[in-house]
């Protein structure tokens, strides 16, 4: 995958003001604004100490201290250590306050934005890296949690502070006002400039560790085919190639940060220097007294750290702004595959599915492309089991997934029992609908969770649910989970015992199965199962699950020649539906299918080829007739995957 859906991300949400960008959290924020509120409530009152000790200083020094008054000077010692404990005290209690609703906000943002991941639809994820998903959930709620902890209390304290400092000192005298305010300004534009361009850094740093985690998880997940392909080494040089990227903005936001620190340290010694002067000067013309200059520095010692700071704090807070952004590109995401306004139920579902004229086209396909599904019209009876076959790439996967609305259709529909698909409640038509792939996906969980996944109704322990499990496990010829060292409570999936993809497929078979949906749709899932499973398999569908409908994708021809039916898909329509002998006799692209499918077939099992040449290699202008009877003979040759229909076939022929 390109690193271009970092930008692609980047949506309109940046043109929002900061403020305005920020303001979003508001929901999130509200059940914990009180707590927040303490935190900086106590954070004021520490700074209002902060700021009582250089008065109280003022006070000793030209009372007790000019007049040598021990006692008193020992007094106001005590004075100062008590507000000094007084502050410590207060910040501690701002830590109270503010931890805990900062972790209940991360907490509940991040459980938002994982249902919301389950909700959109597969388009979203298409379009989505699931490595800029994953440094969304957690980096940059991670750094929302730190702003709204540390980084708003203080933003809000620390200008307080300073306005409240500054009055002060306009109080002692204004010309001390003005060398703070003098000497403060430059420092906020520079720390103002530096926010937009640190702003901008930070943004793409972000979106560059997205691409970063993306390239982790591809290269782990991929591992198998990295080493088989010998691409370790390509994986890396392109690994690194990022990572030195995301090192470079990395580096420019150090650079930045280290120009804003040199002013921030500069600014405070120069005036220092000038009030110094300046101080020393009003005590020679008599307008000031020495314990107000030294109470001044005091003061100025005190405000330093929240003048420094207020730079920081931008930053921190556009960095928080980025990262709300980013979150939010996902909530403002639309979902179209929702639930109906009008529902429609269907209580006793019969299993009838039919495609009426559907069309469909993913949202990336050119304007001037035709639709890759391009108006199918397909009736599966109730309880048929129906093989759809067409060549690679001719869009059977897409097929399967518009029943359960993975997809919508782009025009025509799709009905249950004549009802359009999507005026049911979703929950309700994936529970009429269930669907296997081929790639089987199982989860860190024990077989037995992995197999009940869709029966959140029943209680996995009960006896309901062993009965629903062993049914499942049967059909699904997964027989091999009772010789797992602990049976069917074995953890299986990434952090379980591994299994190999035809035991996968099995236990995501039975998934499908245990749901007991009345239609069950199956994207070539038993493709790693050897010929005489996916026979038993199939028998077992057809016989155990005889009221149910099946619609199986299925590269065999062994097991297409078990389908009660088989629809033929060409160029975005289903050309021809009938028995797969009758398709032999009358389609011809069917038999180059088939044909098609017995050479991968025969590839991958190393066997010879029954039908070795696609008729495309047989040459296309070759009369129909003797392909046909080719075709035939080879079938007579093939005496073990004889079925009934091919028998009778060929009885009919001879
Ligand atoms: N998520 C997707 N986004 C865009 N195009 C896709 C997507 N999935 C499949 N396609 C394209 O749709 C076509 C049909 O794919 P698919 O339905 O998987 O065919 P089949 O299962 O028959 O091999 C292919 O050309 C494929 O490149
Ligand atoms: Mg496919």
């Amino acid at each position: 995958m390109s690193s271009s859906s970092s930008s692609q991300n980047a949506t309109p949400s940046s043109s929002l003001s900061t403020p305005a960008a920020l303001w979003r959290l508001k929901p999130f924020v509200r059940p914990v604004i009180w707590r927040l509120a303490g935190g900086a409530a106590s954070a004021l009152v520490a700074a209002i100490i902060a700021l009582m000790i250089p008065i109280v200083l003022e006070q000793i020094i030209r009372g007790p201290v000019q007049a040598g008054a021990i006692d008193a000077i020992v007094w106001g010692a005590l004075a100062v250590f008590g507000l000094g404990l007084g502050e410590a005290l207060m910040v501690w209690l701002r830590r109270q306050f503010v931890l805990n609703p900062s972790t209940e906000v991360e907490y509940k943002m991040r459980t938002e934005l994982y249902s919301r991941l389950q909700t959109l639809p597969v388009s979203f994820h298409d379009r989505w890296q699931s490595g800029q998903l994953l440094s969304r959930m957690m980096q940059d709620i991670g750094l929302i949690r730190r702003w709204l902890a540390f980084g708003l209390v203080l933003l809000v304290v620390n200008v307080l502070t300073i306005v409240i400092g500054a009055v002060l000192l306009f109080r002692w005298h204004w010309l001390l006002g003005v060398i703070f305010i003098v000497t403060a300004i430059p420092l906020w534009i520079r720390g103002y400039l530096f926010e937009k361009r640190y702003g901008a850094l930070t943004r793409r740093s972000q979106d560059q560790a997205g691409d970063l985690a993306t390239s982790v998880e591809e290269s782990v997940h991929g591992i198998r085919v990295l080493k088989a392909f010998g691409r370790g080494k390509h994986a890396l040089s392109r690994f690194s190639r990022q990572a030195e990227t995301l090192r470079e903005t990395e580096m420019s936001k150090a650079g930045a940060i280290a120009s804003i620190w040199f002013w921030l340290d500069l600014m405070p010694q120069i005036a220092f220097g000038l009030s110094l002067m300046s101080g020393i000067w009003l005590i020679s013309q008599g307008a000031i007294e020495l314990p107000e200059l030294f109470a001044f520095f005091a003061m100025a010692t005190v405000l330093r750290w929240p003048i420094e700071s207020i730079g920081f704090l931008f930053s921190f807070m556009l960095d928080a702004r980025t990262a709300t952004d980013r979150v939010f590109d996902i909530f403002s995401e639309t979902n179209s595959i929702t639930d109906p306004e009008n529902p429609v139920h269907i209580a006793e579902p019969r299993g009838l599915l039919a495609f009426e004229d559907a069309h469909f086209r993913y949202q990336d396909a050119g304007a001037s492309e035709r639709d890759l599904l391009d108006g199918i019209d397909l009736v599966l009876r109730p309880g048929e089991t129906m093989a759809l076959v067409g060549l690679t790439g001719s869009g059977k996967t897409t097929l399967t997934t518009l029943p359960t609305r993975l997809y919508d259709v782009t025009g025509g529909r799709v009905t249950l029992d004549g009802v359009d698909v999507r005026d049911l409640p979703l929950a309700e038509l994936r529970q009429h609908i269930a669907m296997a792939f081929e790639d089987a996906t199982l989860f860190s969980a024990t077989v037995r969770e992995n197999v009940l996944l869709g029966r959140a109704d029943l209680d996995v322990h009960s006896d309901e649910a062993e009965r629903v499990l062993r049914e499942a496990l049967d059909v699904a010829q997964a027989a091999f989970v009772d010789s797992l060292p602990e049976g069917v409570e074995t953890v299986i999936g990434e952090e379980g015992l591994s299994l190999s993809g035809g035991q996968r497929q099995r236990l995501a078979l039975a998934r499908a199965v245990a749901a007991k949906p009345k239609v069950l749709v199956l994207d070539d899932p038993l493709s790693a199962l050897d010929v005489d499973t996916e026979a038993l398999v199939e028998e077992a569908l057809r016989h155990v699950l005889a009221d149910t409908t099946a619609m199986i994708v299925a590269h065999r021809p062994s097991t297409v020649a078990l389908a009660d039916r088989v629809a033929l898909l060409e160029s975005g329509r289903v050309t021809a539906v009938g028995t797969h002998s009758e398709l032999l006799r009358t389609s011809r692209h069917y038999r180059h299918v088939i044909s098609s499918l017995e050479a991968e077939e025969a590839a991958r099992t190393g066997a010879i080829p029954i039908i070795a040449d696609a008729d495309a290699d047989a040459g296309a202008d070759a009369d129909p007739d003797e392909l046909e009877i080719e075709t035939t003979v080879r079938e007579g040759i093939r005496e073990d995957a004889a079925t009934e229909d091919m028998t009778s076939e060929k009885e009919v022929r001879r």
